[in-house]
């Protein structure tokens, strides 16, 4: 599918967030929507935080990333932790937390684990609108009593594309771990696409120069490069891991650089 190359506007209600939507219009170069849309994608501030909304008959909900509640909370709070496949895969090991470089941030869910098992993580993205919505939600959940401290110290935003990033790094700022989930082709694989994936497809297609990305990500990583897959893919531009770790659904194919 397509990426969807309209302009995505922001729309909000109250005067009350007038400096916060400026500020995030400017920042992200996100236009404001002086009404609600009646069709299309737009995104919408509310006192609740930033959301992906989609107008129209019979349209999924908003999509809005959350960090403290909702399911990462509960990930967060009750999940596998420093043993799940995730963990295993970046290197992570008893005394020793990598520092990573999330390249293909998306709804930061997969570098928010990585962060609260004590890993600095850097969530680079390329699309604006997905980078406005982790700016909001990390804005949150900073704000949070219970993992403001470490949400503020151990995660960082960068809106831009990780290749370009990746190459331009001085040597003193090589990630030890690139972590890559790019966008799988659109049926190519039987998953079941939540809400929040099917929005994001539709935002920014599939990712068709992963490859390349891979082909950088080797050179730039310390000691890994890691990929998530769905279990069932082949390998990214057939190019076979040193290792791979399994989960229900996932792989992550491992590649040594050290
Ligand atoms: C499948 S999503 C990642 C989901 C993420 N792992 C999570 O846990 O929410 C892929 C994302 O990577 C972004 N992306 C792909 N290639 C990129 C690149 N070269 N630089 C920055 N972002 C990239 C896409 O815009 C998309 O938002």
């Amino acid at each position: 599918m397509p990426a969807i190359t309209e302009h995505i506007g922001l729309v909000y209600h109250s005067d009350a967030l007038k400096k916060r939507a400026a500020l995030l219009m400017d920042r992200f170069d996100i236009p404001r929507c002086p009404a609600t849309p009646e069709s299309g994608f737009y995104l919408e501030l509310n006192e609740y935080g930033l959301a992906l909304c989609q107008a129209g008959p019979h349209m999924p909900g908003p999509v809005r990333i959350d960090f403290v509640g909702g399911t990462m909370g509960h990930r967060q709070r009750f999940g596998a932790g420093r043993g799940q496949p995730l963990a295993r895969a970046v290197g992570m090991k008893p005394g020793f937390n990598p520092d990573i470089w999330d390249a293909t941030a998306g709804l930061g869910r997969d570098g928010f684990v990585l962060a609260s098992l004590g890993c600095h993580v850097t969530l680079c993205e390329r699309s604006p609108i997905l980078a406005a919505l982790l700016h909001d939600a990390l804005l949150r959940a900073a704000d949070d009593s219970s993992i403001g401290a470490w949400v503020g110290d151990r995660l960082r935003l960068v809106n831009a594309d990780s290749g370009r990033q990746l190459q331009s790094l001085a040597e003193a700022q090589r990630p030890q771990v690139i972590y890559m989930d790019p966008m799988y082709p659109a049926g190519k694989v039987h998953v079941e696409v939540k809400k929040d994936m099917r929005a994001l497809q539709q935002i920014v297609g599939p990712d068709l120069d992963s490859g390349e990305l891979l082909d950088i990500a080797l050179r730039a990583a310390l000691r890994r490069v890691v990929i998530k897959r769905p279990k069932r893919a082949g390998f990214l531009h057939d190019r076979k891991p040193d290792t791979s770790i399994e989960s229900k659904k996932t792989r992550y194919d491992i590649y040594v650089t050290l």
